[in-house]
C-alpha cells in the first residue's frame, strides 16, 4: 500500500562547526499539500532543503522518500527519485534560452543508455518526443509561449522566477521544492505565483515543499506550515494557527518587517 506520506524527516540535525543550524527536526509531508517553512533569516529552513537535496550530510537522522532511505542517496541520483528545486538565488542557464534550459532540465528524466543514444534508437527518439512535448506543456502552462526562445540572461527577474519554477517543473517531479519563490517579486508578480502554485498542485497533483517569508503568499497557497527558529521546530499546523503562535511572532521580533507582514497575514 502506498503511504499518505512523502517525506519524512526524524530528528534531522546538522552541525557547522559551532553552529547547530538544524536541531532535532520532524515533520511528515502528506502527498498533494503544499507544506510551508517558515522563520526568520537564519532559523535553518534552506538547510533542510539542502539536507533533502543531499547538498548536506545529516550530523543525526533520517530523511524517507517515498518509501526510500534518502539519506543514504547520491546528491546525482536525487533528481532520478522524483525532487525537484528552485534556489533562493535563481539558478539557470543565462546564455540559454528558456526552451534550452527546460530541455536540459529534462535531460535527468531520460533512461536510455549511451549505446542507444549513439545509435538514436526508436527508445531514444521516443524519449525525445516525449520530452518535447511535456517541455511545450510546462510552457502552456506557465504562460511562458512568448519568451520560448528568449536568452534567459535577457529576461526581467519576475520572468526568470518562473523559468525556474518551470524547468524544475519539466523534470516531473513527485516533490517540488520552492525556496522563496516570491522573493524579488512586486506584489502583482507574487500574486501570479500564488496561481501558479496552487494550478501545479491542483493539476498536475504534484507535493510543494516550500520556503516563504511572504505570510500573504504563505497563507493563500499552504496547507500546512512549520515554523522554525535557530534550527528548531517552534510550531506546526494551519497557516493562521502558526502565524498566530506567541512563540512564532517572538521569533520574529528581532525584524519589524517580518512581523508586520505575520501581522498582515492573508489580506496581505
Ligand atoms: N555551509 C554552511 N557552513 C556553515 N554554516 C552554514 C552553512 N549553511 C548554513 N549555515 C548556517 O546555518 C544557519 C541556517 O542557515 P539557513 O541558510 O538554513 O537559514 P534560512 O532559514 O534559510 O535563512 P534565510 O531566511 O536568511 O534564507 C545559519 O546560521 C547559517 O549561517
Ligand atoms: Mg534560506
Amino acid at each position: 500500500m502506498t503511504s499518505s506520506v512523502l517525506l519524512s524527516a526524524r530528528n534531522l540535525s546538522v552541525r557547522f562547526g559551532g553552529v547547530l543550524a538544524v536541531n532535532n527536526v520532524s515533520f511528515d509531508v502528506e502527498r498533494g499539500e503544499v507544506f510551508t517553512l517558515i522563520g526568520p533569516n537564519g532559523a535553518g529552513k534552506t538547510t533542510v532543503f539542502n539536507l533533502i537535496s543531499r547538498i548536506y550530510n545529516a550530523t543525526a537522522g533520517t530523511l524517507d522518500f517515498d518509501g526510500q532511505r534518502l539519506t543514504h542517496v547520491a546528491p546525482h541520483d536525487v533528481a532520478g527519485l522524483g525532487i525537484a528545486r528552485t534556489f533562493q538565488n535563481i539558478e539557470l542557464f543565462e546564455h540559454a534560452t528558456v526552451l534550452q534550459n527546460l530541455l536540459i532540465g529534462r535531460h535527468i528524466r531520460r533512461r536510455a543508455g549511451i549505446w542507444s543514444e549513439l545509435l538514436f534508437t526508436r527508445t531514444v527518439r521516443e524519449g525525445e518526443r516525449e520530452t518535447r512535448r511535456k517541455v511545450e506543456e510546462v510552457i502552456d502552462l506557465l504562460s511562458l509561449q512568448h519568451y520560448r526562445d528568449t536568452l534567459v540572461a535577457g529576461l526581467p527577474y519576475g520572468v526568470r522566477k518562473v523559468v525556474e519554477l518551470a524547468r524544475a517543473l519539466a523534470t516531473q517531479p513527485k516533490l517540488l521544492l520552492l525556496d522563496e519563490p516570491s522573493s524579488g517579486l512586486n506584489a502583482e508578480e507574487t500574486g501570479d505565483m500564488a496561481f501558479w502554485i496552487k494550478d501545479i498542485q491542483r493539476d498536475l497533483h504534484v507535493t510543494i515543499l516550500m520556503v516563504e517569508h511572504d505570510m500573504g503568499l504563505v497563507s493563500r497557497v499552504s496547507d500546512r506550515v512549520l515554523a522554525m527558529n535557530q534550527g528548531e521546530v517552534l510550531a506546526l499546523g494551519a497557516p493562521a494557527v502558526v502565524q498566530s503562535d506567541p512563540a512564532v511572532i517572538e521569533a520574529y521580533l528581532g525584524s519589524v518587517d517580518d512581523v508586520e507582514s505575520l501581522r498582515r497575514g492573508p489580506a496581505a
